[in-house]
């Protein structure tokens, strides 16, 4: 059946979320900011930083509020604007953990021992030679699919830009929403929501300073707001082999031209590869070419991320007035389930 003229397709929502467990990176912003960025364009977008995921492993106050306000800064620095997006902190919408309850009730036990985030913390135990392996896991890890899907539910959200790795918590999420209309969809139904990879994250993987992919995880980052010196002096340890100036190079092969693809104008990348190519362009120089790169471009974005990390900043108010703008969404379906299921 075709759409009539006179329909006029609502607006999608997309919904991000951002996990507060470290500072920003290049990876990071290559494979998710940047591309989430461009939602805006399409859809009704919402961006959230989800704290209290982060307390499955982040058991420092102090870090905790700082990598949140970190994440926070870092998106509007980068080009969020929170005028027209709403940019909200999970922890400051508690109706989320009313319906993480309720909707704890709708997931089937099996659903989250299959859920990868628990699997393979389970593997890493079973591979260090540990007898339970369930050691050091706790409910959060456990349940953590359960919020993430309240997360997705409760703001009514289309679709779900993630990265690979989190498609199957969003499948879950559906799953778990199929349920509870299954139940109750005679009195409200949820939005199946739907996961969405970005372009950024299905062919770059940036490299880290030791090449393996860049991750917290491996310790292996360049911050995306470190200082122009530290800057410089992490661009120049990328590694690099020992060919020669003088010799013709593989840009493909190469750590710091992966990065400067992602980076430089289309250009200035496919002069840089025929100069690579013909030989006479040294590393030394491609990793001059790289800082410069960066630095500019990321320059004007970390005068924004350090005047938004001021204890004082506008960040706190903005922070404020997307939760208002989130519970606005949030407090409605809550009512809605609560009256659908029985306690209202
Ligand atoms: P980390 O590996 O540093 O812990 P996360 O797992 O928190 O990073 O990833 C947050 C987002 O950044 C995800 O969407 C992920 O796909 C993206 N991302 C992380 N590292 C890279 C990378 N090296 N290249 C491209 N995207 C990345
Ligand atoms: N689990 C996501 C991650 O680790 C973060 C997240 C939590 C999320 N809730 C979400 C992402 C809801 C999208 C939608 O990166």
């Amino acid at each position: 059946m075709s759409a009539s003229p006179a329909t006029v397709s609502p607006v999608k929502v997309s919904l991000t979320g951002i996990k507060p467990t470290g500072e920003p990176h290049l990876g990071n912003y290559v494979g998710a900011v940047k591309p989430a960025l461009q939602l805006v364009r399409e859809h009704e977008a919402l961006y959230f930083i989800a704290d209290y995921h982060a307390l499955t492993t982040v058991r420092d106050p102090d870090l905790l509020r700082h990598y949140t306000r970190s994440v926070a800064a870092t998106w509007i620095a980068a080009g969020l604007d929170p005028d027209r997006v709403v940019v909200y902190r999970q922890s400051d919408v508690p109706e989320i953990f009313e319906l993480n309850w309720v909707m704890a009730c709708m997931a089937g036990k099996g659903l989250m021992n299959r859920a990868h985030a628990y699997k393979a913390a389970r593997d890493r135990n079973q591979e260090a030679g540990r007898v339970d392996a369930d050691a050091g896991i706790n409910m959060g890890l456990y349940n953590y699919p359960v919020l993430m899907a309240v997360d997705i539910l409760i703001m009514e959200a289309d679709v779900v830009p993630v990265g690979r790795d989190q498609t199957q918590h969003v499948e879950i999420a559906a799953d778990i929403a199929g349920s509870f209309n299954h139940v109750y969809g005679e009195t409200y139904r949820f939005k199946i929501p739907q996961a969405v990879v970005p372009a950024g994250e299905t062919g770059h993987t940036l490299p880290g300073l030791d090449g393996r992919k860049m991750s917290k995880s491996y310790d292996n980052t360049i911050p995306l707001f470190c200082g122009e010196a530290q800057l410089k002096k992490l661009v120049r340890r990328i590694p690099t082999d020992s060919t020669p100036v003088a010799e013709p190079k593989d840009p493909d092969a190469s750590h710091v031209f992966q990065i400067l693809e992602q980076f430089a104008a289309p250009e200035v990348v496919a002069d840089t590869r025929l100069r690579l190519q013909a030989g006479g362009m040294g590393w030394g120089e491609l990793k001059n070419q790289l800082f410069e790169v960066l630095n500019a471009q990321l320059s004007p974005m970390r005068e924004r991320y350090d005047a938004l990390l001021e204890p004082d900043s506008p960040l706190d108010g903005m922070l404020a007035a997307g939760a208002e703008k989130a519970r606005k969404r949030a407090i409605p379906v809550l009512a809605q389930v609560r009256r659908a299921i029985g306690v209202a």
